[in-house]
């Protein structure tokens, strides 16, 4: 299995990222860490524990992360998530294990990583980059360590066009979801993203899954009532009427259909939602997902400069956080942006 360190904002697709690094056979999961984000941390934290809790997976560490970013105040999106970060469901457990005090998330980060042989392990990150920003601040040799850095991030559009960075790159079609150029993980905070585009031999190795590739894999309804009935693993509760959904079932149903729901409402997105977060996971462990046949490679850089805020005036005009791509040429090394993907996963 590849050893994986989860980074998550513990909303309703991180659930999903949660489930996927910790019961998928193909993944070793190292620990998770948590950060501001879809909620503020404390809900993060909760829902992730609470997370691992209902799938059995308590076993697994999970450290505190920032609850900041460096210089820009926390945003959060309860339109898509509900106050809470994973508003909708009934049948969450509350966590027994608490967070680790003893040991900061950075330094938990680091020992977990560098402790696997050199060039197999993997880092997810499914949040803000904070954590990850500061953690390659304050270890940088970690880089040349590890495998590899998944992120789900950012928003290309057209600027997935062939021509040099700051001419026409991302002047065409508009993909963010926070604001019409920013992805929401990028948006949150914009320098500590730069910092690890910016890291060459980060970038190498970075895979980023942007809302252009999450966007083609939707909670459609088939996969909803496929999450609740699957096609055997029903429980036989005893109660002579036969078989019902287990509770992991219907918690997973519950988050689907309540991130559906904040969706269409929102994004008028009504086929079902994108699962963002998980598409981070299997970048890592399964990198054969995409197709790659292109072998692109990019240089990412964030826009810092500009307004940054909640407010509705702020979000409809800046393009802060907005990332741009430049296509390198052939043999450069750079970030990894698959495009389309060969087929779904099947856990
Ligand atoms: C990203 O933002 C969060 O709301 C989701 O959990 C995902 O990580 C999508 O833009
Ligand atoms: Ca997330």
């Amino acid at each position: 299995p590849t050893s994986i360190w989860l980074d998550c904002d513990t909303g309703h697709d991180d659930a999903f990222a949660i489930l996927l690094s910790a019961k998928s056979p193909s993944v070793n999961l190292l620990g998770i860490s948590t950060v501001y984000g879809n909620a503020p941390l404390d809900n993060t934290t909760f829902n992730t524990r609470a997370t691992l809790k209902a799938i059995g997976r308590e076993d697994v560490p999970v450290y505190t992360g920032a609850s900041k970013p460096f210089c820009r105040a926390p945003a959060s999106a309860p339109d898509i998530h509900g106050e809470s970060g994973l508003d909708g469901t009934t049948c969450l457990p509350v966590p027994t294990v608490p967070a680790v005090e003893d040991t900061s998330a950075i330094a938990a980060m680091y020992s977990a990583l560098a402790a696997t042989p050199p060039g197999t392990a993997w880092l997810v990150a499914t949040g803000a980059l904070t954590n990850i920003a500061l953690l390659f601040a304050v270890y940088p040799s970690l880089a040349a360590h590890i495998a590899g850095l998944t992120i789900m991030g950012g928003a290309v559009g057209g600027g997935f066009s062939d021509a040099p960075m700051g001419t026409v790159a991302g002047a065409g079609e508009r993909f963010g979801n926070w604001t019409p150029w920013a992805e929401f993980n990028i948006y949150c905070d914009p320098e500590s993203a730069q910092a690890v585009f910016g890291n060459g031999v980060l970038a190498a190795k970075t895979t980023l899954c942007p809302l252009d590739l999450t966007h083609q894999m939707l909670g459609t309804e088939y996969i909803q009532t496929q999450l609740l009935h699957g096609f055997e693993a029903e429980a036989v509760d005893g109660d002579g009427e036969g078989t019902h959904p287990t509770t992991v079932r219907r918690l997973f149903h519950e988050i689907l259909t309540f991130f559906a729901k904040t969706y269409a409402e929102v994004f008028g997105l009504v086929e079902g939602p994108p699962l963002h977060d998980p598409l981070a996971v299997a970048a890592a462990f399964a990198p054969a997902l995409f197709d790659d046949a292109r072998g692109e490679r990019f240089a990412v850089s964030v826009v810092i400069d500009g307004e940054h805020g909640t407010d509705e005036l702020v979000r409809s005009s800046t393009q802060c956080g907005r990332t741009v791509v430049e296509k390198l040429p052939e043999g450069v090394a750079g970030v990894r942006i698959p495009r389309t993907m060969h087929s779904i996963i099947i856990w």
